[in-house]
C-alpha cells in the first residue's frame, strides 16, 4: 500500500511540530487513516541553520521544485508565511495537482477566493483550519459543525501575541516592549509583529471567518481595524480598578443581509467570560438560530497546537483521497448577504 508524502514548506515554529507531530504519532496516524504518513521534503531558507529539531539533511531543500515537480508528493503543507511568493507556488501546486494544507491567514485573507478557485479547478483540497485561532477547531465548527444553521454572529479574541500583551501588562505589570518581547521569543508573534499589535492579524482571521460564515466575499479593507499599540497603559490601569479588563475583539454580525466585520480593543468587565481568556489563549463565540450560543477556547498560537490543526486538516485530505472524493472547496458563495464597507457604516 502506498503511503502518503507529504512537501513541508517551512520548517520553523509551526513547520518542526508539524514535523513532531508526524513523528511522534506515526503508528496512531497508520491506524486512523489506513495508510502511513510522511515528509518526503522540507523547504527552508538557510538549511545550515541551527534547530532544534536534527533531520537527515538530504530532506531539507532551498528549491520549491524540489516539492512541486516531485510526483511522489501529495501533499503540501505551506507553514512559510508571506503573500506574493507563497501565493505563486500554491497556485503552482494546484497545477501539479496537490492537495494544499496553509497556516497562511495573511495569504487566505488576501487570497481566498482566488486559492480556493485554483483548487477546485484543479480537482484539489485547500485547508486552512490553523490560519484562525491556532489550535481551536473553529473553521470546521463554523463549516461543518453549524452547517445546517445560521450563523448570526461570531465575537472573540483571535490574536494571541495582543492577549499574551495584555494579560502580561494586566496581570504581571510588565511593560508593553517587555511582553512584546516575551511572545516573540515564545513564537507566538508573526516575524514582523506589528501585524499583530496593530490588529491587522486578527482582522484578518475575522475576514475568514466572516466569509465562511455569511458566504459573502469579504475583503480586509471592509474590516474596521483598531489595535493596542497606541492604546494608553494608563488607561489600561484605571480600567482594571473599576473593575474592567481590556481585549482586543474581533466581530462580525449580518443584520438585514448585511455583514460587518470590526477589530478593536475593548474594556469588558471581570466576570465576562472573555476576560477571563488569558495569555495566548483564543475564545470565539458563535450565535447561531438553531444551536443558539457557542463557545470555543484554546491555544490560539504556538508549535504544537497550531501544528495540530495543521494536521487536522491533513487528516481531512488524507480521508477525501482515500474516499475519492479530494476538492471539496469549502465556499458556495451565497449572494444575498452584502459586506458593509468600513466606510459606509453608521457613525463613520
Ligand atoms: P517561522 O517560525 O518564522 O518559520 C518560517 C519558516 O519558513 C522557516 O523555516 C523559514 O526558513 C521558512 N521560510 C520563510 N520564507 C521562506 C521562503 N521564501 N522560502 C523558503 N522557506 C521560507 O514562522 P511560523 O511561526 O512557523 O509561521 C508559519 C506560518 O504559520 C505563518 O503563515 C504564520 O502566520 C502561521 N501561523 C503561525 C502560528 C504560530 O503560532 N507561530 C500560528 C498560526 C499560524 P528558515 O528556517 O531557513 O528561516
Ligand atoms: N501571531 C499569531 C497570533 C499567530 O499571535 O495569534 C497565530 O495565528
Amino acid at each position: 500500500e502506498k503511503g502518503i508524502s507529504v512537501g513541508l514548506m517551512g520548517f520553523g515554529t509551526v513547520g518542526m511540530g508539524v514535523f513532531r507531530l508526524i513523528e511522534n504519532h506515526r503508528e496512531k496516524l497508520q491506524h486512523q487513516l489506513g495508510c502511513s504518513i510522511s515528509v518526503k521534503r522540507i523547504l527552508v531558507v538557510d538549511p545550515d541553520k541551527n534547530r532544534d529539531i536534527q533531520v537527515d539533511p538530504d530532506l531539507m531543500t532551498v528549491h520549491a521544485a524540489d516539492i512541486l515537480e516531485d510526483p511522489e508528493i501529495d501533499i503540501v503543507i505551506e507553514v512559510m508565511g508571506g503573500i506574493e511568493r507563497t501565493r505563486e507556488l500554491l497556485n503552482r501546486a494546484f497545477q501539479n495537482k496537490k492537495h494544499v494544507v496553509t497556516a497562511n491567514k495573511d495569504l487566505m485573507a488576501l487570497h481566498g477566493n482566488e486559492l480556493e478557485d485554483a483548487a477546485s479547478r484543479n480537482n484539489c483540497d485547500l485547508f486552512y483550519e490553523a490560519s484562525v485561532a491556532g489550535g481551536i477547531p473553529i473553521i470546521r465548527a463554523v463549516k461543518d459543525g453549524l452547517v445546517a444553521d445560521e450563523i448570526n454572529k461570531i465575537m472573540g479574541i483571535v490574536n494571541g501575541t495582543t492577549n499574551y500583551i495584555l494579560t502580561r501588562m494586566d496581570d504581571e505589570g510588565l511593560s508593553y516592549e517587555d511582553a512584546l518581547q516575551e511572545a516573540k521569543e515564545l513564537g507566538f508573534a508573526e516575524a514582523d509583529p506589528s501585524g499583530d499589535v496593530e490588529g491587522l492579524d486578527a482582522a484578518r482571521k475575522m475576514a475568514i471567518l466572516a466569509r465562511l460564515a455569511f458566504s459573502v466575499p469579504v475583503e480586509l479593507s471592509d474590516v474596521e481595524v483598531k489595535g493596542i499599540k497606541d492604546f494608553p497603559v494608563d488607561d489600561l490601569k484605571f480600567g482594571k480598578q473599576l473593575g474592567l479588563t481590556m481585549k482586543l475583539i474581533g466581530f462580525t454580525h449580518v443584520r438585514d443581509h448585511e455583514v460587518e466585520v470590526s477589530v478593536e480593543p475593548a474594556f469588558l468587565p471581570e466576570k465576562h467570560p472573555l476576560a477571563a481568556v488569558k495569555n495566548e489563549n483564543n475564545a470565539v463565540f458563535v450565535n447561531s438560530a438553531a444551536v443558539g450560543e457557542t463557545m470555543f477556547y484554546g491555544p490560539g498560537a504556538g508549535s504544537l497546537p497550531t501544528a495540530a490543526a495543521v494536521m487536522s486538516d491533513v487528516a481531512a485530505v488524507v480521508n477525501n483521497i482515500s474516499s475519492g472524493v479530494p476538492g471539496q472547496s469549502y465556499l458556495e458563495p451565497c449572494y444575498e448577504k452584502k459586506i458593509l464597507a468600513s466606510n459606509q457604516r453608521f457613525g463613520s
